[in-house]
């Protein structure tokens, strides 16, 4: 049990990319899904797309809560935005939040 234990630390410990310092937190397994568009330092790739880097959380929080329910219309963010819990997009915006912003 105990030699699990620290296997799956280990593990873990390899998973944080190097140099991920205090300032930028590793970002969570699912920022996959908004990098491609967002980037992984939350700045949007092209005009269209807005940086999320450094922006208010409670801000990202409730724009995502209107893509969900469609309040807020946008067929892409509609369709991202139910693709995972709250809990998850939770950790998204966190992620965000505290980045820099650009
Ligand atoms: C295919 C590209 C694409 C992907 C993938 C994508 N987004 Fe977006 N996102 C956009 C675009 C484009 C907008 C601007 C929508 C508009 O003009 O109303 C946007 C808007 C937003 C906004 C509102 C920002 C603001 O300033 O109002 C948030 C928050 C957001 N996205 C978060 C996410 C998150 C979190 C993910 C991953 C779960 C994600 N997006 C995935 C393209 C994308």
């Amino acid at each position: 049990m105990r030699f699990i234990h620290r296997g799956v630390l280990g593990l873990t410990m390899l998973l944080i990319p190097a140099g991920a310092g205090a300032q930028t937190p590793a970002p969570p397994r699912l920022v996959l899904v908004c990098a491609p568009c967002h980037g992984f330092d939350g700045v949007g790739h092209d005009r269209t797309i807005p940086n999320l880097a450094g922006q208010h959380r409670d801000y990202l929080v409730g724009q995502l809560t209107a893509f969900r329910s469609g309040q807020r219309i946008h067929p892409t963010m509609n369709f991202f935005s139910g693709q995972m819990t709250r809990e998850e997009l939770q950790g998204i915006v966190e992620y965000y939040s505290a980045l820099p912003r650009p």
